[in-house]
């Protein structure tokens, strides 16, 4: 659905208007297309006398210029409040030399690690100072906290450090990724692998499906049989392969598993994208309602994930990917069951993820935001209007948002990047 708003905003007169009575002037986001370079300018690293400043240099091509795209801060050191003065000293010279669709990147300490209160409280004073950032650079300026073990190898921060530089993470903001010491990610990219997408027919599991393909992937698309046309579209679109089965019904998982097995002997990546909305305020919810959202958005994420390990089909490297809700993280009138579910995904993540890390499976979830699809067209325009420009980027982010940072977390490279729930919401309000 087109944003009126924004197009008006930049708009000749619209311009005008919106500076002088000082409303939402949402910036153009870039979003990334192939060939295009990941890391599209000049990054400064700092402090220069880091543990890792040599490390990220070479990773980063860092070098000094007048305009930077990005701004990387090593603040592992940092043990004690004082020590916070270092990040003022980074940060202050070159806060107004950051390019349009600049990136902020501070790298931090996993929270395993803060057990001494000094140390816990600096590393904590490093989410705020992002989120602020994220909130005041503006122009597209996306900030985030990435908390790295001191013993990985900086090498090893390389396919998040792109994704988050890139025009991938355009509707990416003020959030927190940790980064594990151990396994030693691989690089390449999704050739040879299979993923499957649920919900795949139109909306963000498509968008999931052309991403992941374009990464090398060959995609089984999977969606009600209503949805059948549209599914066999994009089926065809990235070459990959239609499935139609409604997920709730009588051994669905089974059925599905049978099915991967069959065709492909095993799924590498799992992206449970399908998910619907039935709402109402809890008084006037009768229970199919409620039982329809648990059983399509969490139960059987949560029982497809079960039998597929249980039949050994999801081997060492795998990945697999949750899609919850802003909505999971702060709740909303009249969605007691959908956020319910969306928050059912975010524990389920976070407690699959130690739990499968012997195996090599990697387990992170995604939290979209305000995202332009059928799902939000059907808001009520006020609602809509206010889920666009509630958020630092003072707009809604598109499907291919969601489905660039599903593509990170199925990454070779994402091999040390599990248990994460990452908000694709340009860091709304809603939660924050
Ligand atoms: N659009 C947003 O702003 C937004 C925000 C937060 C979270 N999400 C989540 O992102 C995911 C995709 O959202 P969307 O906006 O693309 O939704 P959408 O309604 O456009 O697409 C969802 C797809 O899931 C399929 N599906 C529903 N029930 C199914 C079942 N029982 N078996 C198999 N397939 C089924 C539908 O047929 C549809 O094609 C959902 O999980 C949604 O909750 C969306």
């Amino acid at each position: 659905m087109s944003d009126r708003y924004t197009s008006f905003a930049r708009s000749g007169a619209g311009r005008a208007i919106v500076k002088r009575l000082g409303l939402p002037n949402p910036p153009k986001l870039p979003r990334f297309k192939a060939g295009d370079a990941l890391i599209p300018g000049p990054v400064l690293v700092g402090p220069s006398d880091g543990p890792r400043a040599e490390g990220l240099g070479k990773l980063l091509g860092a070098a000094e210029a007048e305009k930077y795209h990005g701004l990387v801060f090593d603040a592992t050191g940092i043990t004690s409040p004082a020590g916070l003065q270092a990040l003022y000293d980074f940060f202050h010279p070159v806060a107004r030399s950051l390019t349009p669709a600049g990136r902020v990147i501070v790298l931090g300490l996993p929270p395993q690690l803060l057990t001494d209160p000094a140390r816990a409280a600096a590393q904590q004073a490093l989410d705020g100072f992002v989120r602020s950032v994220g909130k005041e650079f503006g122009r597209g300026t996306t900030a985030q906290l990435v908390r790295v073990h001191p013993a990985a190898d900086t090498a090893a921060l390389r396919a998040t450090l792109e994704f988050l530089l890139s025009a991938k993470s355009a509707y990416v903001s003020g959030q927190t990724v940790t980064v594990d010491a151990t396994p030693a990610p691989v690089g390449g990219d999704l050739t040879g692998k299979i993923a499957l997408v649920t919900g795949a027919a139109r909306g963000i599991g498509a968008a999931m499906a052309r991403v992941l393909a374009r990464d090398g992937a060959h995609v089984v698309c999977l969606d009600v049989p209503a949805a059948g046309e549209d599914l066999a579209k994009v089926a065809n679109e990235v070459r990959g392969e239609a499935y139609q089965l409604d997920l709730t019904g009588a051994d669905a998982a089974r059925k599905l598993a049978d099915h991967l097995r069959e065709r492909h002997g095993r799924i590498d990546v799992v992206v449970h994208n399908a998910g619907i909305t039935r709402d109402k305020t809890l008084a006037n919810m009768d229970r199919t309602r409620w039982d329809s959202v648990l059983r399509v958005n969490l139960i059987a994420p949560t029982h497809v994930t079960d039998v597929l390990l249980a039949e050994g089909l999801i081997p060492a490297g795998g990945r697999i990917v949750g899609v919850a809700s802003i909505a999971g993280v702060a709740g909303n009138r009249g969605q007691t069951n959908y956020a319910a579910s969306k928050a059912g995904v975010i524990g389920w993540v976070r407690a699959l993820a130690p739990a499968l890390a012997e195996q090599g499976i990697t387990v992170n979830a995604v939290a979209p935001g305000f995202i332009e699809t059928a799902m939000t067209a059907k808001m009520p325009m006020v609602i809509r209007e206010a889920g666009r420009r509630m958020n630092s980027l003072s707009q809604g982010g598109l499907p291919v948002d969601v489905a660039e940072t599903v593509a990170w977390f199925a990454a070779p490279g994402s091999a040390n990047v599990t248990g994460n729930v990452v908000r694709v919401c340009g860091q709304s309000l809603l939660g924050a």
